[in-house]
């Protein structure tokens, strides 16, 4: 384009933020809507295998390379007795959810789900009730999923016809605690108590298990950020980790203010950072308390829809967003932002994973597909492991409705080692033209071109569905890599991924 605007890159290898924890490209499966019922499992589908698990979900699931998955909730966790789903299924109760007013048919559980996610290569990240119920439940659970045998829980586990323990590493201590919708909320210092105690018998059952502490709902919670304050007082010497949530929307139609929202992210994990710094200098601490977001994604499309849908059904059709060509780039920016903090950035649910606000979609009976957000989730788990680098962008910039200053040219690189390759990962927010890109990559100089990967759209609207991929990367031709020095064309609003290899 002959009006393009110039943005610059520098990239160093000997410039490392960290090695990406490949946790980071978790996602997220909650007892919600169709995400489990309908989703991963629907026995009689004619893709279902011998456990009713849709094998056509399991095959997208595989594709992104989800690690981990979160299980099995978000609100639902807490209200949820974790004994309801083991055992002889036509004794599980029929429950009532009051986090989603639905109803649990307890089908699935915790062996049932630990079946799914070995069927999809995952591990399971686990989050235990601290609303309605509290430490006692939360270390049989443990017991239950990690002891071997010999005790009242494991041995209930074994009798139920799972011999080996499930070893669940990572572990969430409740959901959402600050949460006034939250079943049985809690303000910080009562929540900090609960899980302090929670924490201390979970891992006295299981020393190897790592634990993460909940942090805000969001960063425009009224009590953002003493609750981190309050809650790592209380838990600094029992856990790992502390969560993030966020949820973007674009009420307004407002593109650059939208696009502009990863910086939200960026500020919220940065008072985070400084809330686990200043818990550990308060404690005398050696320990650096990490960063779980264990639940982010673009959340608004269903929100109307949802108001509509009458309680007490099972398996509605809850938070399904539709995702749009728009929200696939704000996705693009969320992946960039929290690689660009993988060193403190340890774990990241894209939530979630099926039908309920997810890059899947399934219809009952029929087909599974990937939506528009699907893309750039994929292109980051793939492409976006190894030692993150710190980029050096210098980008025109511009003003939007919330944000000052902010880069036309958002920005991050992986490089992995073992492989050989840098991948570059590049949002161009402009929707006014293309941007031409220059890269120093000086210690890079022996690499070569692979490809230019580019999800563009005419249309911010554009949606797959079902029958048609409207929102698809294509390979762009004409960049050009000589002695360390790349250029190229970002075209207006885009997702680009740029594969090198030496
Ligand atoms: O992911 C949907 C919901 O969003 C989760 O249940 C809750 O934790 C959050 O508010």
């Amino acid at each position: 384009m002959a009006n393009a605007r110039t943005a610059t890159l520098a990239i160093d290898r000997a410039f490392k933020i960290a090695e990406v924890d490949p946790r980071i490209f978790g996602s997220f499966i909650e007892h919600l809507g169709r995400a489990v019922y309908e989703g991963i499992y629907e026995p009689g589908h004619p893709k279902a295998d011998k456990n009713g698990f849709r094998t056509d979900v399991a095959a997208l699931v595989k594709e992104l390379g989800v690690p981990i998955v979160r299980y099995p909730g978000g609100n639902f966790v807490s209200g949820y007795n974790w004994e309801d789903g083991v055992g002889p299924v036509d004794k599980r109760p029929r429950r009532l959810d009051l986090a989603w007013s639905t109803i649990e048919p307890n089908l699935i559980g915790v062996n049932e789900f630990a079946d799914w996610a070995r069927l999809v290569g995952a591990e399971i990240n686990m989050t235990v009730n601290l609303g309605t119920r509290g430490p006692d439940e939360a270390r049989a659970l443990v017991e239950y999923c990690n002891h071997s045998a010999g005790s009242q829980w494991s041995d209930l586990r074994v009798s139920h016809g799972v011999r080996e323990p499930h070893r669940v590493r990572t572990w969430c201590l409740g959901n959402e605690m600050d949460g006034p919708w939250q079943i049985s909320h809690k303000t910080a210092d009562e929540y900090g108590r609960v899980a302090c105690e929670a924490a201390k018998v979970m891992k006295w059952v299981d020393p190897g298990i790592e634990l993460v502490a909940c942090g805000s709902s969001h960063s425009h919670m009224p009590t953002f950020p003493m609750w981190e304050s309050t809650v790592l007082d209380h838990v600094y010497d029992h856990v790992d980790y502390i969560s993030l949530h966020s949820y973007f929307t674009n009420y307004e139609n407002d593109i650059d203010n939208f696009l502009a929202k990863s910086l939200d992210m960026d500020a919220y994990i940065r008072t985070v950072v400084a809330a686990c710094d200043v818990a550990q200098a308060k404690h005398r601490g050696k320990k650096k308390i990490n960063l779980s977001f264990d639940e982010w994604n673009v959340w608004f499309h269903s929100r109307e829809d949802d108001k509509k849908i009458a309680p007490w059904s099972e398996a509605p059709h809850l938070l399904e967003d539709i995702y749009t060509f728009e929200d696939a780039l704000l996705v693009g920016c969320l992946l960039i932002t929290l690689l660009n903090h993988s060193d403190r950035v340890k774990i990241a649910c894209l939530a979630q994973l099926v039908n309920v606000i997810a890059p899947i979609m399934t219809e009952k009976g029929g087909a599974a597909w990937r939506q528009s957000i699907y893309y750039p989730f994929l292109h980051a788990s793939r492409y976006g492991r190894g030692t993150a680098l710190q980029v050096v962008v210098s980008s025109p910039r511009y003003d939007s409705k919330d944000f000052t200053d902010v880069p036309y040219v958002e920005a991050t690189a992986v490089h992995n080692e073992p492989s050989n390759e840098l991948t570059i990962f590049a949002v161009n927010r402009d929707k006014e033209g293309d941007m031409d890109l220059e890269a120093d990559l000086r210690s890079f100089a022996n690499y070569r071109f692979v490809e230019h990967l580019v999800l563009e759209n005419p249309d911010l609207k554009a949606v797959n569905t079902k029958n048609k991929e409207t929102v698809a990367p294509h390979p762009l031709a004409g960049d050009k890599l000589d002695g360390g020095r790349l250029r190229t064309r970002l075209p207006k609003l885009s997702w680009n991924v740029i594969r090198l290899k030496g």
